[in-house]
């Protein structure tokens, strides 16, 4: 039965994990992966997570299973921090929220969903997008095609083009869009830009899908969701993949979330109950431990703060880190300009560097990034960035 099993290629991010950690080199640095570490190169725990984690041991629970959807308090703490408070859509009861195993899960149980309900429809991500896009919406039986977004001319975003793919798009149409902190591109739309994906979406009936994996470490918690209100707005009905792995540095909990905001309650109602069908079918129901973490950080107002400051650290490090790029490429006889470095946002940096040029930077210096020349910033420290720039200035 096997005899015939072809060999599937390497991940293309987790997959330069597993080199990396194969590979012998004294300096070698991972700008792979999405993943923060602080100055010292240490992956953080923060301090919110153990306070909690500390308060959850004094009185140790039993670990029956959660419902299917998860942990009420969770989706509910989710849909406050998502849609806010004071938003009608939560107070109607429009959103249905269930817990997930990560963003990605997010990002499944919702593609498993929509294609049930409209086997028909194409979903579009953005050229290029987090290399995990296509291939999950394709597992889901999807045909994926893509819309115009980084234009390398510009270094920017070719917004007409963006929103002419929009504008031409079957009704129907899955349109999954990055809602702060690009991956990989680190480059983000203006409030007045989205104001007009929204308009789009809306007079071509199309199907937004936004991933949220980066709120926080844009401009701002608020800030960086606020492309959510704009959609609540317009009337339209959406899904969001919520992701904390990166926002509480909880990578291995796999803590993420669905939100689906529906026409009213019982069609939130209706929904949520597809959902469930979506999560019980794959995995039954979801684990414990990283929910209640951060179910008590963002109900608890001194934990909720001192997480808000955590963030807060995280987002201006990588700020930083991006000046200090700009600076030492520089130093290091880059001629090119390489400011555009700080315009980018978020954790990565889409470096223009080809890919012989990536592979260069990987066999010859130890420096990981993805063959798409995208580097995480947030990997950055003040001991390895000299030695990444002098690599960096080598292969250019
Ligand atoms: C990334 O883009 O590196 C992260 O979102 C991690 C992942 O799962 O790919």
């Amino acid at each position: 039965l096997f005899s015939a099993v072809e060999l599937a290629p390497r991940d293309p991010i987790l997959g330069l994990n597993e080199q990396f950690n194969a590979d012998t080199n004294l300096n070698k640095v991972n700008l792979g992966v999405g993943v923060y570490y602080d100055d010292q190169g240490k992956l953080p725990l923060l301090e919110c997570v153990l306070k909690a984690e500390q308060q959850m041991m004094s009185s140790p629970k039993p670990r029956g299973y959660l419902p299917i959807d998860g942990i009420a308090a969770y989706d509910r703490a989710v849909q406050n921090l998502v849609f806010g408070e004071a938003s009608p859509a939560v107070k109607e009861g429009r959103v249905a929220t269930v817990q997930t195993l990560g963003g990605t899960g997010g990002l499944k149980v919702g593609a498993d969903f929509l294609k049930k309900i409209n086997p028909s429809a194409k979903v579009l991500i953005s050229d290029p997008s987090w290399e995990n896009h296509r291939a999950l919406f394709s597992q889901a039986g999807f045909p994926v095609e893509t819309y115009p977004y980084y234009d390398a001319q510009l270094r920017g975003i070719n917004f007409e083009g963006m929103l002419a793919a929009l504008r031409g798009a079957p009704e129907g149409t899955v349109v999954v869009l990055h809602a702060c902190c690009h991956n990989p591109t680190g480059y983000d739309i203006t409030p007045a830009q989205w104001d007009e994906v929204v308009a789009a979406c809306q007079s071509r009936k199309l199907v937004p899908f936004l991933d949220m994996a980066y709120q926080g470490f844009g401009h701002g918690i608020e800030e960086d969701g606020a492309v959510v209100g704009k959609f609540v707005a317009s009337g339209l009905t959406f899904l969001v993949a919520t992701s904390f792995s990166k926002s509480f540095s909880l990578y291995g909990e796999r803590v993420g979330a669905l939100s689906v905001l529906c026409q009213g309650k019982d069609e939130a109602a209706r929904v949520l109950s597809q959902l469930k069908i979506a999560i019980r079918t794959n995995y039954s129901n979801p684990p414990i431990h990283g929910a209640t973490v951060v179910t008590m950080v963002l109900t608890t107002p001194e934990l909720r703060a001192l997480w808000e400051r955590e963030l807060g650290e995280m987002r201006l490090r990588i700020k930083q880190m991006r000046l200090a790029l700009v600076e030492k490429l520089k130093a290091a006889g880059v001629k090119q300009d390489m400011t555009f470095i700080t315009e980018q946002i978020g954790m990565f940096s889409y470096s223009g560097l080809s890919k012989d040029q990536m592979v260069r930077l990987r066999e010859e210096f130890g420096v990981y990034g993805t063959d798409s020349g995208r580097m995480c910033v947030a990997a950055l420290n003040s001991r390895n960035i000299d030695y990444v720039c002098e690599s960096i200035a080598k292969v250019l």
